[in-house]
């Protein structure tokens, strides 16, 4: 941290600035969040950042202090709520700030009651990370924290908000509006993000896309409840427009800090670009990958045997299955429910985390080894926040559930109160045992339904909050009891998808539909964050489970390619043919995982809306992968020249169409002729292909193929 400062702080890392300045109050007044500031812009923005005094208002130009709340003229969503001894916290004053090039801190106090830190990180990324705390500074009286929100300001031109909705196998669906007066706020009381969770927000000028527009995003590294909130009011906030931010939800006597303790609000990410999403998905990217805990390369290729087999465990079955898996080229096989006591379909046995004999007489070991023979790792599920009021633990200890009432059932279970330490005590035994055990590699975390239940005195149970910080914790003591320990982060898929739970994981399940069709759309939209090696993505079967929509092999194969690929297939159902196609991908995949796990991940605009265009660049712009996909038909009869978005335009690149996932049908009489020839490999300019781009063929809906440049020029 930096040197003390009673002036403006400048933050300015990765193309970005974050300038601040002291109000009238000598509170830090948020100048401006976006490009990189020269020297000699700061003197004009601080000279120009006091706003008018408008008709019936404050008698005084307002401003947006990074605390905003009533007591400064603030009248809109508060960055703080508390109180203390029945009474609201009152105004907060600046006691100090410290700021370096990239970094500021900012402490705000109300007297002798409260402490409240407002820290900024800016990374080398250009990611804004903000974080806020709230210290009791009282000797006697309790502090109830209400809310503890990061906001930062918009211009006038961020016009538009995107942001995502979803259910069950149908995560991230983005949703689009204008920005209006009033409040954009997207919540969740689920105990968890949610498929509906709002994932990231994204404010930008009019029709911003995946390559055009100047957009100011933000996102919640959370895993419990939460809001993100676009806000205008008529009056504006100081000289900007409009509000973006986040925070945690917080129930009413959630958070109640005695004298001395502290609440840490989750960490807000934002991010500013001025090209496009793809400009604001790489810097989120390039920030993800920068941090320590980021998995190691490669990323193993993935078997799960949920679809396989489901309940339905046999040694022998699973054997022949795992043997078929090395066969073709997995890394990783993953024992899905089904294995622990009781567990012969999903009424029963959570919270049981011990091997059914029944099933596995001779304990999972023998499984385990077979598959650590064949070369693989071992992967094995657990959903530890989870009982079945029909376990032998719900029957031995009914104190230890969190508290929903009793007629709600979700999937025929309730969550364990993870804020009791004898609750966190047996589960880290178990799963450590286990995992110990069973020579365990990975473990798929699932969380199946919503939390109900809320701070409770009655009960004693505890809230979400709590629960969260729990499950952290968890997490890092299995982590530091099994440093090669890999979990995934799954909730009937991708309910629970965050940079927080991603702090503790090492991939996200994103969703339990395999359909191609909705794979595809959910991976483009959860790639906008996430980069595609946190990212698990399974090869179905033709006809998928979730939706019964059959598909072609190439075009599964060339979905599950664009993430941490695997397979969710039963193997031993599978042909000769479709074998040697699995094993020929498996090979293209440990080829190409450097480049899709390393690489900037980029989306064209210009197609119609049954096709997408995406693909991988390297960082050097030397090597790139496209896909170009057909989920429905199109209303035109001819596709015309679609831009390769990405490359570098001095450079020239071989062409050439990878045979490995299989051939795409076409919906025409014949290839563009250009394409005839990149079969053998064809060299084109980079500008040519970025800027003007190259007729496509036209594929027949549930179609994609793959491209493959590699810079001809070295
Ligand atoms: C929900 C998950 O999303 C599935 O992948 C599978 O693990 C089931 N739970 C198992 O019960």
């Amino acid at each position: 941290m930096g040197s003390p400062s009673s002036g403006p702080a400048h933050l300015s890392n990765g193309g970005v600035s974050l300038l601040l300045t002291p109000d009238r109050w000598g509170l830090p007044a948020l100048v401006h969040w976006g490009a990189a500031l020269a020297d000699d812009d700061v003197p004009g923005l601080l000279a120009t950042d006091v706003a008018a005094v408008l008709n019936s208002s404050l008698d005084a130009p307002r401003s947006f202090p990074v605390v905003a709340d009533r007591h400064h003229g603030w009248s809109g969503t508060p960055a703080v709520q508390w109180e203390v001894g029945g009474a609201t916290g009152g105004p907060l004053h600046h006691i100090g700030t410290t700021t370096d090039a990239t970094t500021a801190r900012f402490e705000l106090a109300d007297g002798e009651l409260a402490l409240v830190t407002v820290d900024y990180r800016l990374d080398s990324a250009g990611v804004l990370h903000a974080r806020a705390s709230i210290e009791n500074r009282s000797t006697d009286g309790e502090l109830a924290v209400g809310a503890l929100r990061l906001l930062l300001p918009l211009p006038a031109r961020a016009r538009e908000i995107l942001d995502f909705t979803g259910k069950w196998t149908g995560e991230r669906r983005p949703q689009r509006r204008l920005v209006g007066d009033g409040t954009w706020s997207r919540a969740s009381r689920r105990g968890r993000p949610g498929h509906d969770s709002a994932f990231l927000v994204l404010a930008g000028t009019p029709g911003f896309a995946f390559r055009t527009g100047e957009i100011w995003a933000c996102h919640l590294a959370w895993s419990g409840n939460q809001e993100q909130f676009v806000e205008r009011l008529p009056e504006g906030a100081g000289v900007h427009s409009a509000v973006i931010g986040a925070g945690e939800l917080l129930d009413l006597v959630e958070v109640r800090l005695a004298p001395g303790e502290r609440y840490d609000s989750p960490e807000v990410l934002f991010a500013w670009s001025d090209q496009g999403i793809d400009g604001v998905t790489d810097r989120f990217h390039r920030s993800v990958r920068s941090r320590p805990e980021h998995p190691s390369p490669p990323r193993p290729l993935v078997l799960n045997t949920w679809e396989a087999v489901y309940f339905d465990h046999d040694l022998d079955r699973l054997t022949e299955l795992a043997k078929r898996a090395a066969d073709v080229g997995v890394e990783r096989f993953v024992l899905d429910d089904g294995w622990f006591r009781g567990r012969r379909g999903d009424t029963a046995g959570l919270g049981d985390w011990f091997v059914d004999e029944t099933v596995w007489p001779g304990g999972l070991r023998e499984l385990s080894d077979r598959v650590h023979e064949l070369g693989m790792q071992f992967g094995l599920w657990f959903e530890p926040e989870m009982v079945n009021p029909n376990s032998d633990l719900a029957r031995a200890h009914p104190q230890w559930l969190l508290g929903e009432l009793p007629d709600l059932g979700w999937r025929h279970q309730f969550a364990l109160d993870l804020s009791q330490p004898e609750v966190v005590a047996y589960l880290l035994d178990r799963i450590d045992r286990i995992v110990t055990d069973c020579r365990v590699d990975f473990i798929k975390w699932d969380h199946n339904r919503d939390l109900h239940a809320s701070l409770h005195s009655r009960t004693g149970a505890s809230g979400v909050h709590e629960h969260t910080l729990a499950l952290y914790r968890l997490l890092d003591e299995l982590a530091a009891r099994h440093p090669a320990l890999e979990v995934e982060s799954c909730a009937s898929g991708g309910a629970r998808a965050d940079l927080g739970i991603l702090a503790h994981t090492q991939r996200v399940w994103a969703s339990d539909t395999n359909d191609p069709v909705e794979r595809h759309m959910i991976q483009r939209w959860t790639a906008t964050l996430l980069p595609p090696e946190l990212v698990g993505s399974h090869v179905g079967p033709a006809e998928a489970h979730t939706t019964h929509r059959t598909a072609v092999l190439p075009f599964r194969l060339v979905t599950a390619l664009f993430g941490h690929a695997g397979i969710e297939w039963d193997l031993l159902s599978c042909d000769p043919h479709e074998l040697e196609a699995l094993a020929r991908w498996a090979r293209l995949y440990r080829e190409l995982r450097p480049l899709l796990h390393g690489g900037r991940t980029v989306r064209a605009d210009d197609v119609d809306e049954g096709a997408l265009l995406h693909g991988v660049v390297d960082p050097d712009r030397k090597h790139a992968v496209y896909a170009w996909v057909r989920t429905d038909t199109s209303a035109t009869a001819h596709t015309p020249r679609v831009a390769l978005p990405g490359l570098d335009p001095r450079r020239r690149y071989r062409v050439r169409i990878r045979p490995e996932t299989g051939p795409a049908s076409r919906h025409q009489v014949a290839d563009p002729a250009w394409l005839t020839e990149a079969e053998q490999g064809v060299v084109l300019s980079g500008r040519v292909l970025t800027r003007d781009g190259v007729p496509l063929p036209l594929l027949n809906p549930g179609q994609a193929m793959l491209l493959e440049l590699t810079a001809a020029d070295d």
